[in-house]
């Protein structure tokens, strides 16, 4: 018996997702020691202090269910942003919301619109409900909003656009967004993944929320895997209108979220100090990769993320094996059609360093 063959249509065209090479893995193959992880756009800084004291408040609790309708945590997004709590829906990662969202709204045969280097769930998530993935070639790395319109047809119920892009790090104005959204119908949803906007300037941040009081046909999805640091806890929220919030949660697993994510996730959106050291580590980090790649004549796309996203002009996964040699973890990006780039997210001043200098040596840069 081929199960494949009684697999669901979508599925059979499915690859697995290939997330960064943990640590622990390349300890156990090459015997080193002293590796560095500059791979999943991880927070280098970890999660604050008061993160911490809110899980291990929680420990004693873990033998009763989660709240189902994360009641604090959706006041402390409500309190930060101004927005209600019924327009709040909080997902196991913002993964988890991509993937409601395409499950509450669309179906087999539906279109879903996506640009071609965008996140790699996009397509994942419309194969594996059937639905027809429209992907829209890039321009110059990024989402072509023209083309996006031109894409739009009876069909279409489902747009998702990343802001900034992942893994090319592009980024839309909020000039560009608006007059996007200004063209869409009402009754196609607009998914706005903004995983990475605490890394963008605050005078040039997308006003997202001031966005949905135009747009009820607009999702907000963010992630606290990022500049807030609890990636492996798997927290993120959506805002929206609350029809559609509502919607969401119909749909959703009861207790898709676990308790100790909630209760941290409360203690980093308090935790406003933490989030703007680590967004400027970025800054001033992403300065020096730029600075690192202008001096040895490497072309990387200008990126607005916490990565930075470099073209080799040649297969890149010898140079990431030798990274590798050298205790070096980035990312291949060979899945998202891009073979000759490596993506590199930006770590702590001396992780930096240690790639600079890896680089530097595998690649015999003078
Ligand atoms: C653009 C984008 N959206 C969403 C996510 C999902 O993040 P999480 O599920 O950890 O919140 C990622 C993770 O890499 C991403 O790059």
């Amino acid at each position: 018996m081929q199960y494949i063959n009684i697999a669901n249509e979508g599925v059979k065209s499915l690859s697995p997702y290939q997330a960064g090479k943990p640590i622990e893995e390349l300890e156990r193959e090459l015997g080193i020691t002293n590796i560095i992880k500059l791979a999943s756009n991880e927070n280098p800084f970890g999660f604050p202090e008061s993160a911490k004291q809110a899980i291990i408040n929680q420990l004693d609790q873990l033998t009763r269910y989660p709240d189902a309708n994360g009641f604090e945590l959706k006041a402390a997004v409500s309190k930060k942003f101004g927005v209600q709590p019924n327009q709040i829906t909080l997902g196991n990662g913002s993964n988890d919301l991509l993937e409601l969202l395409a499950h509450t709204f669309a179906s087999e045969c539906d279109e879903i619109i996506y640009s071609q280097y965008a996140f790699i769930v996009y397509p994942l998530v419309t194969k594996a409900i059937n639905a027809v993935a429209r992907e829209i070639p890039a321009k110059n790395w990024g989402h072509d909003l023209n083309a996006f319109e031109a894409a739009i047809n009876d069909k279409t119920k489902l747009i998702f656009i990343a802001n900034p892009n992942n893994p090319t790090g592009n980024f839309l104005t909020e000039e560009e967004i608006d007059a996007f959204l200004e063209k869409v119908p009402s009754h196609i949803i607009i998914v706005l993944d903004e995983a990475y906007t605490e890394f963008t300037k605050t005078e040039e941040r997308v006003d997202s929320f001031g966005l949905l009081q135009k747009y009820p046909n607009l999702i907000i999805s963010r992630s606290l895997s990022k500049a807030y640091g609890l990636a492996g806890l798997r927290i993120g929220y959506a805002v929206s209108n609350p029809e559609i919030a509502d919607l969401l949660n119909r749909v959703r697993q009861p207790f898709n979220c676990n308790s100790l994510a909630l209760a941290s996730a409360v203690a980093v959106m308090n935790d406003d100090a933490f989030v703007e050291k680590v967004a400027e580590n970025n800054r001033l980090e992403m300065q020096r990769y730029e600075a690192f790649c202008q001096q040895y004549g490497l072309e990387y796309i200008p990126s607005k993320g916490n990565f930075i996203t470099i073209d080799f002009k040649q297969v890149a996964q010898p140079i990431y094996d030798a990274l590798l040699r050298e205790g070096v973890i980035v990312r291949p990006i060979a899945g998202y059609g891009m073979p000759n780039h490596l993506r590199i997210s930006i770590g702590l001043p001396a992780e930096n360093d240690r790639l600079f200098e890896a680089l530097v040596k595998v690649l015999n840069l003078k």
